[in-house]
């Protein structure tokens, strides 16, 4: 910049002056022009300095000197104030430029959820049931001994008990080891003939590769003066066959034990995998358990004050995590509550 020396005339001085202008005209960048404005028109600026020394000038000195540099300070200005546009406007552009949007960059997407595949596998079982004519029925989730056990012909002495690995609340009072008391009370509260299932949570205190403390359950019940054997036969395999999406899928009823049912069976269905050659996934018998069932025993109906003689009926129960590891392949029940979402979205769209 040019150094400002005591003018040795107005020519010289006017001379200093525009080339002041040109470089704030000039000046490269925002901090060069910053510095200039300092230099220049700052405080202990040239300018300033200039003014200054006016009062040791001779009077028509000082009219002439004063004049000059007064319009000199508003050039400059407007020179500093043009030049500050300028720059602000090439610095907004190279920001502009930097912040171009990308279009070829990949989206963010928008996620769609999808129900969990445990409440899709109960939503179709309901399906499949009330297209039979099934209602579906609703119980609570905190039971008492009475209906979770002794109304099912559990009394309080009877070794089932046991393998129930019940949570208790109270000596009274638990969260239902299944959803077989629903039962109960469709049985008290309506009057045959009826047909319901019961879907709901249940809890066992139990945790492994193919249990988990809550789980799901869907009970049925179809009671009238006439059902048999055979008809519950047709309803669960037409179940099983329909749920699986094969028509020709082999159901089997082996004779079982419950307290609430007989005679009791438990149902398994041809494996999956293996069309029951023997594989691992059903332990080399060709088969998979899939439910409970039987006919409703007499004593059930006596606890619900209804005549054994009258009325008879089939019940049956199944697990949902159970038909849901089958029906997508799952190895592991407990992947089905990790939560983790990349797993989740294979199965997402796995039921029709
Ligand atoms: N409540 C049984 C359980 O949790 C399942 C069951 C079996 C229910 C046979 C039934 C039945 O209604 O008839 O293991």
């Amino acid at each position: 910049m040019p150094a400002m020396v005591e003018p040795t005339g107005a020519e010289a001085l006017s001379q200093q002056l525009a080339e002041m202008e040109a470089a704030l005209r000039s000046a490269p960048d925002q901090g060069a022009l910053e510095r200039l404005r300092i230099d220049y028109l700052g405080r202990n600026g040239a300018l300033r300095r200039q003014l200054r020394s006016l009062g040791a000038m001779e009077a028509e000195a000082r009219r002439s000197v004063g004049a000059l540099l007064n319009n000199a300070q508003q050039r400059l200005t407007q020179a500093l104030e043009e030049r500050r546009s300028e720059l602000d406007a090439v610095v907004q552009a190279q920001r502009l430029a930097g912040e171009r949007e990308d279009l070829s960059l990949p989206g963010r997407g928008q996620g769609s959820g999808a129900l969990h595949p445990v409440t899709q596998v109960l939503e179709r079982i309901e399906s499949l049931f009330t297209s039979m004519g099934f209602r579906i029925a609703q119980g609570p989730e905190i039971e008492d001994e009475e209906h979770n056990f002794t109304a099912l012909n559990m009394p309080p002495d009877h070794p089932a008990r046991a393998m129930h690995d019940t949570f208790y609340l109270s000596a009274k009072q638990l969260l239902r080891t299944h959803t077989s008391p629903v039962q109960i009370r469709v049985l008290r509260n309506e009057k045959p003939p009826l047909r319901v299932i019961c879907p709901g949570r249940v809890y066992r205190r139990d945790f492994d590769i193919s249990h988990t403390p809550v789980f799901h359950q869907v009970e049925g019940l179809w009671v009238d003066s006439s059902v048999n054997f055979m008809e519950l036969k047709g309803v669960m395999s037409d179940f099983f066959r329909a749920f699986f999406a094969r028509e020709k899928l082999p159901v089997r009823f082996r004779p079982s034990y419950f307290p609430f049912t007989e005679p009791s069976a438990e149902i398994d269905i041809g494996c999956l995998l293996c069309s029951g050659e023997g594989c691992r996934s059903c332990a080399h018998s060709g088969w998979l358990e899939v439910a409970g069932c039987g006919m409703v025993h007499p004593a059930v109906f006596g606890h619900c004050g209804l005549d054994a003689e009258a009325y008879n009926g089939f019940a049956f129960g199944m697990g949902v995590e159970r038909l849901s590891m089958l029906h997508y392949g799952i190895g592991d029940l407990r992947q089905l509550y990790e939560n983790d979402l990349r797993f989740l979205r294979q199965l997402a769209w796995g039921v029709q």
